[in-house]
């Protein structure tokens, strides 16, 4: 395709989701379903974090190439338009993995070993082991995703800001480092080594300078809270699971066994939806009116459970048929695909040469 000025003209956003085999729909509503309304507004860059992948499973790589198939034709499927956005993957663009190598050279290492995602995932990832270069990088590595394309905005969950965080860090650190003349402040504080103090006067710096780095800000992905089979929040390390991919029988057989209102014991108790995950399901997928009729129904014993999953499982199964019709399609066609993702990727390195010759001369390279 070539670069349209309409599209290029408006604002950037950039996101990534690491291949981790076919997703869910927590997954899907989470993420994938959000990203392709952006595409209405947005310039979209959008990546499959195969790097990110190795930083925890670096030792069992078997799956990873299947896993990158599966989230590509997840994307696809989903409504990733490679005409409106540039769909790539990141180790294909190397211009990543050196960014990422410029960027450790002057950021603390207390700033990667203060992210919270670092502890809290070692801490729950204890069977691998995580006590590595790269799992503490992976946050810069991120910020290097990011600052290679300087989006506007990063569209993530919750569980993303302080990855946000970290790169507008980097960004301004990078940019009071090597765009800029030193402040008065920042040189005083240098004489001093004060870090604290070199910090704080980059960042007052910042805000009067303008670096070859924007710092771009969170886009909040609204992401509802979607239930699991057994109540809890849907994830794969639950096993309770709906995948965006299923088939629809199987959709109706798991949803029949899905956990509801405990005190709705027999079909003549009336229940709360307010307390029942099925009904959850319903605040995503079905419609306003269809809720409406399940809250009255149930708490009257209007309806029984059966019939209320059976509700649900329909507005989702409206969701992932043609879905799952495009997925079928893509299937067979598999240099299709490749093709898609090899265009992408020499897009994406276009934009990621241009930055890496500024930073590169910035940080005295050239
Ligand atoms: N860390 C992100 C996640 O787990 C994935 C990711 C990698 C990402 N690089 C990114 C997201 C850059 C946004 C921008 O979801
Ligand atoms: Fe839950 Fe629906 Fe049963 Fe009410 S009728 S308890 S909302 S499954």
């Amino acid at each position: 395709m070539t670069e349209n000025t309409s599209i290029t003209s408006r604002p950037r956003v950039l996101s990534g989701m690491r291949p981790t085999g076919r997703l869910h729909l927590g997954n899907y509503m989470g993420a994938l379903y959000n990203w392709v309304q952006l595409q209405d507004t947005y310039d979209c860059f959008f990546f499959i974090a195969d790097l990110h992948a190795l930083t925890t499973d670096y030792a069992d790589p078997s799956t990873l190439r299947q896993n990158i198939r599966d989230v590509a034709l997840d994307f696809l499927s989903a409504g990733l338009d490679p005409e409106r956005s540039t769909i790539f993957i990141q180790s294909h663009v190397p211009q990543h993995a050196e960014l990422h190598t410029l960027f450790s050279m002057f950021t603390p290492l207390p700033w990667l070993e203060r992210v919270p995602t670092y502890k809290d995932q070692q801490e729950q990832l204890r069977e691998k082991d995580l006590n590595t270069y790269g799992f503490l990088g992976y946050p810069l590595l991120q910020s290097a995703d990011i600052l290679l394309y300087q989006p506007d905005f990063v569209p993530v969950g919750h569980d993303q800001i302080a990855h946000v965080e970290l790169t507008r860090e980097v960004a301004r650190r990078f940019n009071s480092l090597y765009c800029s003349q030193p402040t008065p402040a920042i040189e005083k504080a240098r004489a001093d080594h004060s870090d604290k103090e070199i910090i704080a006067a980059e960042v007052a710096a910042n805000n009067v300078t303008n670096g070859i780095l924007p710092e771009p800000k969170v886009l909040l992905t609204p992401s509802p809270k979607l239930p699991g089979l057994d109540g809890r929040k849907m994830s794969k390390s639950y096993n309770n699971t709906l995948m965006l991919s299923e088939p629809e029988a199987d959709v109706r057989a798991k949803l029949k066994t899905m956990v509801t209102d405990p005190a709705r014991i027999r079909r003549t108790d009336p229940g709360n939806p307010d307390i029942c995950p099925v009904f959850d399901l319903h605040k995503v997928f079905s419609s306003e009116e269809k809720q409406a009729e399940v809250r009255q129904g149930c708490t009257t014993a209007g309806i029984g459970c059966i019939q209320c999953k059976g509700w649900v499982a329909d507005a989702i199964v409206s969701v992932i048929t043609p879905i799952q019709e495009r997925r079928r399609i893509l299937e067979a066609d598999p240099d299709n695909v490749d093709a898609i993702l090899w265009d992408g990727s020499a897009r994406a390195r276009r934009r990621a040469i241009q930055t890496l010759q500024h930073v590169r001369q910035a940080m005295g390279l050239e």
